[in-house]
C-alpha cells in the first residue's frame, strides 16, 4: 500500500510547493513509509526528481527539496511490492526521454507481459518495480502518434491489476492524468489549486471540497480544470462534489477515529490487493513443496494462530491432507515429530515475531521446508524462509491485528484452492473457489455496510459485562477465538471461544442470566449448534448470533437477544468475513467503556521477546 499526491496550482496561488508536498507526504505516510519521493515540473520545463529510502523526514531534509519551485507536481510515499526498498525503486518513474513522470498505488498484475513487450522496442528499465512500465507505455504509445492523454489512456486500457495514478508528461506540463481501479483516489478542489490523492487528508489543510473517484474512471486535473471520463464519456461531477469536514486528530487516521476502526473499514480495499497480489505471485514451488508433504504445520502467534488453526482445517476439510496448527511458542515442544519432508507454513503479519522465527528457525534445523506467509516481505521471517508468499494488505498500525486476519485467511484458502488446482484434485471445485476469494472484498463491504449499527447495540450490552463466551463449529471455532481475543484486548472483558459441543464440559457452570454468549452461525454444519443454543438459553444467557440473514434454523429466531445478519455469501466468503462483526463489537465496546483501542494496555504491535 503506497500513497500519492499531486498538484496543479496556477500563479495566484500562494503555496509554496515543497511546502504542498511536505504536507501530503506526511499525511500519506500511514500507506507506506519505506521510500520517498516527487516529481516537480521547473522552471526550465524538465523534472526536478528527488526520490530516497527512508521516512518524509529525512527525504525533505535534503536542501534541494526546501528551494522546489514548480506549479505542478506529484509525490510518493512507498509501502514496497515489487523491489525491495531502495532509491531506484521509489517513485516517481519515468520513461526513456524522462519526459513522462508516475506515481502508482496498487499492483499490476501483467506488468511483466508489458514490460516485454516495450523492452523489445528497445526501452530500458531503472527499477524492478511493477510501475515503471506505465511510464514506458505512455511513451510508445506517443511514439506511435498519440497526443499525451490519449496515450496515458491507452496504457491504462493495458493495465490489468489495482492502481491508482497520478502521471505527468512535459508535454502537456500543466496538467496530471490520473485512472483509478480498486486503489482509493480522490480530487480536491481548491482555490487557483487542484489536487489528486490517495486520502482526503493530504490535502484537506487547503480545500475540503472533494471528489471521490469512482472504478474506471481516468481524466486529469489543471490549476483550473477537472476532467473526467468513464469508457471513453465524459462525466460531470459537479454534483459528485462533497464537503469534508475533519479535525486535525481525525486527519492522521484517514477521517476515522482510531487506527483500528480505519483498519477494520479498509478490509475490503485489503482483501483485494492482497488476491491481486496473490495472483501476481508465482507461488509453483511453494504448491510443488506442499503437494510432496509428508505433513503441513502451520504456525503462528495470536489472531496469526487463530489464522493458522483456520488454514490447517481448510487443508485437511477440503484436500483431505494432513495440516496442524501449532502455537508458534510451543512448537519446540513437539519439533522432535518435525521431519525432514514436512512443510512448516509461518504466519506473521509483520514477519518479526520471535516465537514465529524460532519456530521457523527449528523447522529448518530439523529439515522441514519453511513458507512464510508475512505482510511484511523484507523482514526476518520473511528473509529466512525458503519461501515467501506476500499479503501486502498495507501497514496495520493499530495493536489489535484486523485487516491482517482476514487478508491471512483469504492467503490460506488461496494457496488451497491453488494446491486443489496444482494436484488435481477431483473434488475440490477449484475455479469457484478462487473465484469466491475475488469478491471477498465485495462481501466484506456489505458486511461493514449492513452490521455496523447493530454491532454498535451489542457493545453497549457488552459493556456492561466481566465475561463472554464465543462459540462456533469447525471452521466458526478460531472465527470465535479470534473474536474473544479482539474482546480481551481492547476492551479488557474475558472472553473465552470454545467448540461449542465443549461447553457442557465445563464452561457452562459459569452462566446465569444475562451472561453474553455469542454464537457463529457460519451456514457450516449449524445444526450442531442448535441443542448448545438452547442449553445456554436455559441457563439465562444473553445470546447473540451472528448468522447469515436467510437462516431458517428455528433456534436463531427462538433463541437470540440480537442477532447480526450477515449477507449471503460461499462458505469460503463467509469463512473470511465472519470475524468483521465481532472485531466491530470488540471495538465499539472499547470505546464506550471510554478506552483507547490503539494502545491496549500491556501489549506492543510485534513482540520480539520471547
Ligand atoms: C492480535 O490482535 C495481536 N496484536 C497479536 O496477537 C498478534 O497477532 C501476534 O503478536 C502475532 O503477530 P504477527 O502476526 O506480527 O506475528
Amino acid at each position: 500500500m503506497c500513497g500519492i499526491i499531486g498538484f496543479a496550482k496556477s500563479g495566484n496561488a500562494p503555496l509554496r510547493c515543497s511546502d504542498v508536498l511536505v504536507e501530503g507526504l506526511r499525511k500519506l505516510e500511514y500507506r507506506g513509509y519505506d521510500s520517498v519521493g516527487v516529481a516537480v515540473v521547473s522552471k526550465n520545463g524538465g523534472f526536478v526528481i528527488i526520490k530516497d529510502v527512508g521516512s518524509v523526514d529525512r527525504v525533505v531534509k535534503a536542501p534541494e527539496f526546501e528551494v522546489l519551485d514548480g506549479s505542478v507536481a506529484i509525490g510518493h510515499t512507498r509501502w514496497a511490492t515489487h523491489g525491495k526498498p531502495s532509491k531506484e525503486n521509489a517513485h516517481p518513474h519515468t520513461d526513456c526521454s524522462k519526459r513522462v513522470a508516475v506515481v502508482h498505488n496498487g499492483i499490476i498484475e501483467n506488468y511483466l507481459e508489458l514490460k516485454n513487450v516495450v523492452l523489445g522496442e528497445g526501452h530500458v528499465f531503472m527499477s524492478e518495480t511493477d510501475t515503471e512500465v506505465v511510464a514506458h507505455l505512455i511513451e510508445h504509445f506517443k511514439k506511435l502518434g498519440a497526443k499525451p492523454f490519449e496515450a496515458f489512456k491507452k496504457a491504462v486500457a493495458m493495465l490489468r491489476g489495482s492502481y491508482a495514478l497520478a502521471v505527468v508528461d512535459l508535454d502537456e506540463p500543466d496538467r496530471i492524468f490520473f485512472a483509478r481501479s480498486v486503489s482509493p483516489l480522490v480530487i480536491g478542489l481548491g482555490n487557483n489549486i487542484n489536487f489528486v490523492s490517495s486520502d482526503i487528508t493530504a490535502f484537506v489543510k487547503y480545500t475540503n471540497r472533494v471528489v471521490v473517484l469512482q472504478d474506471g474512471e481516468v481524466g486529469y486535473v489543471s490549476s483550473s480544470e477537472v476532467y473526467v471520463e468513464f469508457n471513453g464519456r465524459p462525466v460531470d461531477v459537479s454534483s459528485r462534489i462533497r464537503l469534508v469536514e475533519l479535525d486535525a486528530q481525525s486527519i492522521e487516521k484517514g477521517g476515522f477515529p482510531h487506527y483500528m476502526t480505519k483498519e477494520i473499514f479498509e478490509q475490503p480495499y485489503a482483501l483485494a490487493q492482497t488476491f491481486s497480489a496473490l495472483q501476481t505471485q508465482n507461488i509453483s514451488d511453494v504448491l510443488r513443496v506442499l503437494e510432496e508433504a509428508r505433513k503441513i504445520y502451520i504456525v503462528g502467534a495470536g489472531t496469526s494462530y487463530h489464522a493458522s488453526l483456520l488454514g490447517a482445517i481448510a487443508f485437511k476439510r477440503f484436500l483431505g491432507l494432513d495440516a496442524e496448527a501449532l502455537i508458534s511458542s510451543e512448537f519446540r515442544v513437539i519439533s522432535r515429530a518435525v521431519k525432514w519432508g514436512d512443510v512448516v507454513i509461518g504466519v506473521s503479519q509483520s514477519g518479526e515475531t520471535i516465537d514465529t522465527l524460532l519456530a521457523l528457525r527449528e523447522a529448518r534445523e530439523r529439515g522441514a521446508k519453511t513458507v512464510a506467509l508475512v505482510n511484511n516481505q523484507f523482514s526476518t521471517i520473511a528473509r529466512e524462509s525458503d519461501y515467501v508468499i506476500s499479503m501486502r494488505a498495507g501497514p496495520e498500525i493499530a495493536v489489535a491485528a484486523t485487516k491482517t486476519f482476514t487478508t491471512q485467511v483469504l492467503s490460506l484458502l488461496y494457496i488451497v484452492a491453488r494446491l486443489a488446482e496444482f494436484t488435481g484434485a477431483i473434488d475440490v471445485d477449484y475455479k469457484a473457489l478462487i473465484q469466491g476469494l475475488k469478491m471477498s472484498h465485495e462481501v466484506a463491504q456489505r458486511v461493514l455496510e449492513a452490521c455496523t449499527e447493530v454491532c454498535k447495540a451489542i457493545a453497549t450490552r457488552l459493556a456492561e459485562k466481566q465475561s463472554a463466551y464465543y462459540l462456533g463449529r469447525v471452521f466458526g471455532v478460531p472465527i470465535a477465538m479470534e473474536g474473544a481475543l479482539k474482546l480481551k484486548e481492547i476492551a479488557y472483558i474475558h472472553a473465552e471461544a470454545y467448540p461449542a459441543g465443549e461447553s457442557k464440559h465445563g464452561p457452562i457452570a459459569l452462566v446465569e442470566e444475562g451472561f453474553p454468549v455469542v454464537f457463529i452461525y457460519l451456514g457450516f454444519l449449524d445444526e450442531m449448534l442448535e441443542s448448545n443454543v438452547e442449553e445456554m438459553k436455559a441457563r439465562g444467557a444473553y445470546v447473540i448470533a451472528v448468522a447469515q440473514g436467510d437462516t431458517v434454523l428455528g433456534s436463531i429466531a427462538k433463541y437470540s437477544n440480537a442477532v447480526v445478519k450477515m449477507p449471503k455469501a460461499p462458505l469460503e466468503v463467509r469463512l473470511i468475513t465472519y470475524v468483521i462483526p465481532l472485531q466491530l463489537i470488540a471495538y465499539y465496546t472499547s470505546v464506550i467503556k471510554g478506552l483507547d483501542p490503539d494502545k491496549p494496555r500491556n501489549l506492543a504491535k510485534t513482540v520480539t521477546v520471547i
